[in-house]
């Protein structure tokens, strides 16, 4: 798939791993439509890629109204602009550690688990679901007639997760594993999936760490020994859009580092 004169749909676009993709898609002539609910950051990075490239909508991949109601103005500025639908990249996430049981026998509260499942599972799914009728209708491209890519985002807790981790690592492992049944029921339409799964890397969700559980982090590291940038998450994305033998596989993006049970 080429970038450049196709739409790219980014849920999770106005920051850290979706926003490196965002600007990687505009630098090669390509636009995105950037779902998100920051509505700071999000006509922050519209106003300096410029509105000719990319389109902000608030949105919460949570909730399918909010979904549904993004659709339609993507396919209306895809129409507008000519440069039809290529591919979705459902980026947005979000990491709520909990022990699944604490030391006062505390089982952890549901509404945390659902919280979780509901953005990085849910979300990610329901976020494809409803904008594949438009890139399974778009024009095909090359002699392979590819109509598009869906690059989606799991983790390395999605094979190795750490204590607390259950929630998410159940979130990041489901979508690992619908790769391969999701690429397999697109195949007919010219549709491949990839899923990068990267250990830590620099972002807002980590910029939190303290410098503790980063040196741990840092120190169970192969190598490099350090967190990724998002300029490397983006550039592989950029790879799975562009490589049309890449289907139906998950990356780990990780630099050989298998995550320790604690830190
Ligand atoms: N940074 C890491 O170390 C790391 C490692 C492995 C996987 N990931 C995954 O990468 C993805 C991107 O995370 P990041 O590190 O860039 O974090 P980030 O916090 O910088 O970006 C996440 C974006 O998702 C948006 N978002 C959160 N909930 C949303 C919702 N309900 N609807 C729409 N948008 C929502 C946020 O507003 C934010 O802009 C996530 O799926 C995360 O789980 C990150």
């Amino acid at each position: 798939m080429k970038i450049e004169g196709r739409t790219f749909v980014v849920s999770g676009g106005a920051s850290g791993l979706g926003r490196a993709c965002v600007r990687d898609i505009c630098r090669l002539g390509g636009n995105v439509v950037i779902l998100d609910m920051n509505e700071e950051l999000g006509p922050a990075l519209i106003k300096e890629l410029g509105a000719g490239s990319a389109k902000f909508l608030v949105c919460d991949v949570s909730d399918t109204g909010s979904i549904a109601s993004a659709v339609m103005p993507t396919v209306s500025w895809i129409k507008e602009t000519g440069k039809p639908l290529g591919g979705i990249i459902p980026a947005a996430g979000v990491g709520r550690p909990g022990l699944i049981l604490n030391k006062a026998n505390e089982p952890v509260p549901l509404s945390q688990i659902d919280f979780v499942l509901s953005i990085n599972l849910r979300g990610t799914l329901d976020l494809v679901r409803q904008f594949l009728p438009a890139l399974a209708t778009s024009p095909p491209f090359s002699s392979d007639n590819e109509r598009g890519v869906i690059v989606m985002v799991s983790s390395s807790a999605a094979f190795d997760g750490q204590m607390g981790q259950v929630a998410y690592a159940a979130s990041k492992g489901a979508v690992a594993s619908m790769t391969l049944p999701m690429a397999r029921d697109l195949s007919r339409f010219g549709i491949r999936v990839v899923t990068v799964a990267p250990s830590m890397f620099e972002s807002a969700m980590t910029a939190g760490m303290s410098d503790k559980v980063r040196k741990g982090l840092e120190k169970a590291m192969e190598f490099p020994a350090r967190a990724g940038k998002p300029e490397e998450f983006s550039a592989l994305v950029r790879h799975a859009i562009e490589n049309v033998m890449l289907n139906g596989v998950v990356i780990r993006l990780d630099g050989a580092t298998r995550m320790p049970s604690k830190l």
